[in-house]
């Protein structure tokens, strides 16, 4: 995998937006898979800026949400539909119809899951697929011990992760729920280009285990490892605890520019 460390967030945001702009130019009907929480932020506000400076035309791109709450209604403004339709849609000027996701009120929850794999496949694939990464090396909500090969399902958020996330609740863990649906490890395996970007002190361990740790379930973000063309971006503090830290600056320094990420 090819690792780029950034000097900051908003740097890391410019650079994965540039690579969505180039791939947008290669193929306007991309269908570019995102993550919700606060590490994308940045990557959405750069690609929007590129949008309305009228350097990148998304009409065509299409957006596939990579996760969702079981139970929260779609209404819900924590739904993870309702965070990107309010945080990557609207500022894109997309419209809800270019917007594949799983329902995660769906009484079959088993059904909607499997409907969402075969909805990306017959969309033709992930082309590029946004990842964060959890303290504990979750990608998805893919919690340690996954199943490397595993496919959309649904499953139990570790205390950890509702903790982390309690503070989109009002900070209260008690709103937060227990389970999710979420595109399994093989299934983004299948996206074409995979794209991680992680910020922050908080996640300096995670992210060392999955750039020189072993593939393992129990940090599920190491899958990454298996993937012909999976770019970690990090800035500082994520990559503090990276011992090939130099190697990673002086590949990037030297890359040829043509080579995107
Ligand atoms: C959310 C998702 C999660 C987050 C991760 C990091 O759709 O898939 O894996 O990316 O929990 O969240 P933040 O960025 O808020 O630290």
């Amino acid at each position: 995998m090819e690792v780029v460390i950034v000097p900051d967030a908003k740097a890391g945001g410019e650079l994965i937006a540039g690579a969505m702009a180039q791939l947008l130019l290669d193929k306007p009907t991309a269908l570019l898979g995102v993550a919700t929480g606060s590490t994308p932020l940045p990557i959405y506000q750069a690609l929007a800026a590129q949008v309305a400076a009228g350097a990148v035309d998304v009409s065509r791109a299409r957006i596939a949400q990579l996760d969702e709450y079981v139970g929260l209604p779609a209404e819900h403004p924590e739904s993870y539909r309702s965070v990107l339709r309010r945080e990557v849609l609207e500022p894109l000027g997309i419209g809800m119809d270019a917007f594949f996701g799983p329902d995660g009120t769906a009484e079959d929850v088993r059904g909607a899951c499997e409907a969402y794999d075969r909805a990306l496949a017959e969309a033709g694939g992930v082309d590029l697929q946004l990842l964060g990464i959890g303290t504990d090396g979750h990608i998805g909500f893919n919690e340690p011990c996954s199943s490397l090969a595993s496919r959309t399902r649904i499953k139990t958020l570790t205390e950890q992760t509702r903790v982390d996330n309690a503070r989109f609740f009002d900070g209260d863990i008690g709103q937060v729920p227990h389970h999710v649906i979420t595109q399994g490890i093989g299934t983004i395996l299948e996206a074409r280009h995979l794209v991680l970007l992680a910020t922050g002190e908080g996640k300096a361990d995670a992210v060392a285990a999955t750039v020189e740790g072993p593939v393992a379930a129990v940090c599920p973000a190491s899958a990454l490892q298996l993937h012909a063309h999976a770019t970690v971006v990090v800035d500082e503090g994520a990559a503090a605890k990276l011992k090939h830290a130099d190697y990673f600056r002086h590949t990037f320094v030297n890359k040829p520019a043509w080579q995107g990420i």
